[in-house]
């Protein structure tokens, strides 16, 4: 890969209290500010298909620009799915209207042998492509995040073959045949960090891996089948960035309602952990004393349907709990579809109207 001279960054909050330094204002950004709340997506997604979106770098990039362009975020994510890995791998991957995500083909026991990992990462490129490019189209404006799916996360969808209310095809796994998941996630953990790190070189400039199925597991299935597999991520991340002579990049884990081992978490080597919306500031805090880490997060995403008022109270309480220390501002999950747009100005001007 040809070496990269990117627009100087003129906003460096997140990169910043991701760190462990002050900012001059609080951060925000939002998990999933690059959506189906936007008109302008909705307008967009009329034209092109969602993987034709995050297959050609110049819309996906269009689309990751659009909150930019709308809001004062500190943050942009590129644009893309989790499930472009399952994809990669040889599995299909529909985006269905109403429906979501869809593998009509689910892994079982007896196909499992023809995942194509050789291969997986250069399959991706377009990601870093299209990271490239908004990296320059970005002009600096704030720092990119690239992301992925976490290999947990991603066994859930590949074995139920879309979402679940239980997951209780791909827990049966982890009881029934524990050598052949411990395989599977091994194989999706080298994957990732390929592909994080590819992603890192393409110019993103921070990563979050998103583990929103962890609300499925216990503390011992989380353990045994997490917990390493996050770490050797984080680790190998790290080691390869190093070997390849390039920066290093903040690494933010979400690991979504795994309340039960957030101490865990914090000793696996990211520099953020994401907290969803179930959980009380205070005791994040108190968990989380020490271990020199920024927490991410955690509005309810529906907190964006109260009043306005309402609204500046809720956001203004979160951040009296959190405290201003080591904290970048986010939802505690996605935001949602019908979120009204204007709830989104109000939150970050909430935000950002704080004085440190
Ligand atoms: O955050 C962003 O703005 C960047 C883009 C992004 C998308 N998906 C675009 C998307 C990111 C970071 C994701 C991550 C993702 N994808 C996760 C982890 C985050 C989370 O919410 O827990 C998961 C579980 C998925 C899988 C997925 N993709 C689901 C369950 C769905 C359907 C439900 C939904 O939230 O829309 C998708 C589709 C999807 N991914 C859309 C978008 C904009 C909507 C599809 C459309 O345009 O029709």
């Amino acid at each position: 890969m040809t070496y990269q001279t990117f627009p100087v960054l003129k906003n460096d909050r997140i990169l910043k209290v991701a760190r462990g330094e002050k900012p001059d204002k609080l951060p925000i950004w939002i998990m999933r500010q690059a959506g189906r709340y936007l008109p302008e997506f909705l307008e967009f997604r009329k034209k092109h298909s969602f993987f034709e979106i995050c297959q050609t770098p110049e819309l996906a990039c269009e689309v990751t620009l659009m909150p930019i362009k709308r809001y004062d975020f500190d943050a942009a994510i590129i644009f893309s799915d989790i499930l472009v890995i399952p994809q990669a791998l040889g599995m299909t991957v529909e985006m269905r209207p109403s429906v979501g995500p869809v593998l009509p083909e689910p892994l079982t026991l007896d196909n499992m042998k023809n995942l194509k990992k050789d291969g997986a990462v250069s399959k991706l490129k377009y990601v870093g492509d299209a990271i490239t490019l908004t990296r320059h189209k970005l002009d600096g404006k704030v720092p990119l995040f690239g992301f992925s799916g976490a290999p947990w996360t991603l066994m859930g969808y590949m074995i139920e073959g879309g979402g679940s209310k239980t997951l209780s095809k791909a827990k049966k796994w982890l009881y029934q045949y524990p050598e052949v998941s411990h395989q599977l996630l091994e194989l999706l953990t080298e994957v990732i960090i390929g592909y994080l790190v590819m992603q890192i070189e393409s110019g993103a400039q921070i990563v979050q891996v998103f583990d929103s199925s962890a609300e499925y597991l216990n503390n011992s299935l989380y353990a045994k089948f997490c917990l390493p597999y996050l770490k050797k991520i984080a680790t190998e991340i790290k080691s390869k960035l190093k070997d390849k002579n390039l920066e290093q990049v903040p690494l933010v884990l979400f690991a979504k309602g795994a309340h039960f081992n957030l101490s865990d978490q914090a000793a696996l080597g990211y520099d953020v952990l994401g907290i969803d919306w179930t959980m009380k500031p205070d005791i994040v805090r108190s968990t989380l004393k020490d271990k020199n880490i920024t927490v991410q997060g955690n509005l309810d995403p529906c907190a964006l349907y109260a009043p306005k008022e309402e609204l500046i109270k809720l956001v203004t309480d979160m951040i009296k709990a959190f405290g201003t220390d080591r904290y970048i501002v986010n939802l505690g999950h996605g935001i949602y579809p019908d979120a009204p747009t204007e709830s989104v100005q109000t939150f970050i001007e909430t935000v950002h109207s704080v004085k440190l």
